[in-house]
């Protein structure tokens, strides 16, 4: 709790451009969450590194990032919008939780699983133990909420089990958070392949619609999404494009599933890809157009780094404190 309010954490990778996957998944949730918790919304440069990065990149995306969560709606008055690199008790935390993680655990997670395939050549210890460094984001702050897409829930396991694991030897030290997942759009997929999730890696660049694609972009990506033959827009299992499409479409409406299926009846799937179409764009439109004006002020966006990052820092020290103390770090002298 921080001046009664529930803690909510949650953040985003630097890396690739950020997908309507990400938007709907995370960031939607984020912003109705906002006023209901006193929030952390990290860019997690730190676990970039995990995967090579050219430097001059991964600092110009990570600013991106951080000036798109404002773009989005956050106000960075109220919500702790900060580099995961500038508060040292990531790292801190996240070196004492890994001697509370067994490999077994480790060897567990589906996304190291995946990477490591991916990124053969470079299998690296960051890469294996990154979960560790995500429950050190979370439990940093004492957080009870964490809203993500659906395939972090691995993680947010583990970050449970590790919280559960400190307190049951040291008491009362960790806050357990609980995942959000959104009703719909919880795992939004790609739009050539309906059964992959729309990736920010995915090499073919019509499978994910990105947070820049202009209008004519977005609509030209929707018409060539990959549906079925059944030509019934309906919300099933077998009809995986369809369901994808309506998940997304619900997502920028809020509408329900029903609803849409009731607004496409007897229509064809030309026209229901074209409103797909149309809504993400309406809702991707003003997010832009508020980036690019935030993004040339570069004073005001230097300045919510310094507060916030000192912000984040301050609480991040108080748990950090607590926690060396408990472990039987020496104590400091002043
Ligand atoms: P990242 O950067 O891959 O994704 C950021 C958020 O977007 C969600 N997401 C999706 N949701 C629905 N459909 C999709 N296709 C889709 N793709 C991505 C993700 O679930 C995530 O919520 N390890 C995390 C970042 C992280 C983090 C944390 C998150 C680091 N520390 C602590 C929460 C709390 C990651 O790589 O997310």
């Amino acid at each position: 709790m921080i001046d009664g309010k529930k803690v909510l954490f949650s953040g985003m990778q630097a890396t690739g451009n950020l997908t309507l996957g990400n938007y709907i998944g995370a960031l939607k949730n984020w912003l109705t969450l906002a006023d209901d918790y006193e929030c952390f919304y990290s860019v997690v440069d730190m676990h970039s590194i995990t995967v090579r990065q050219d430097p001059a990149e991964l600092r110009s995306r990570a600013r991106k990032l951080l000036t798109l969560y404002i773009a989005a709606g956050l106000d960075p008055k109220k919500n702790c919008i900060y580099y995961q690199s500038h508060v040292s008790g990531h790292a801190e935390l996240s070196w004492i939780l890994n001697c509370f993680t067994y490999m077994g655990e480790l060897n567990r997670m589906t996304q190291f699983k995946d990477k490591s395939a991916k990124h053969a050549d470079n299998i690296n210890a960051g890469l294996y133990t990154y979960p560790v460094l995500m429950a050190a984001d979370i439990l940093l702050y004492q957080t009870d909420v964490v809203p993500v897409g659906k395939d972090q829930l691995q993680h947010l396991e583990i970050t449970r089990d590790i919280a559960q694991r400190f307190n049951a030897i040291y008491g009362d030290v960790f806050t357990i958070p609980e995942p959000f997942i959104g009703k719909t759009g919880a795992k939004i997929m790609s739009l050539q392949d309906p059964t992959k999730k729309m990736s920010k890696s995915d090499e073919n660049l019509n499978a994910s619609i990105y947070l820049m694609d202009d209008k004519d972009t977005i609509i030209r990506k929707f018409k060539r999404a990959v549906t079925d033959s059944e030509g019934i827009i309906a919300y099933n299992d077998t009809q995986a494009g369809i369901h994808n499409l309506i998940d997304i479409y619900c997502a920028c409406t809020n509408k329900t599933p029903d609803e849409v299926v009731k607004e496409f009846e007897g229509k064809g799937y030309g026209d229901f890809k074209l409103a797909v179409g149309e809504s993400v764009a309406d809702l991707l439109t003003p997010l832009q157009n508020k980036f690019f004006e935030l993004e040339k002020d570069k004073a005001y966006i230097d300045g919510i780094i310094k507060e916030n990052g000192e912000k984040a820092n301050y609480y991040a020290t108080k748990t950090i404190r607590k926690v060396q103390k408990k472990v039987g770090f020496p104590e400091r002298i002043r």
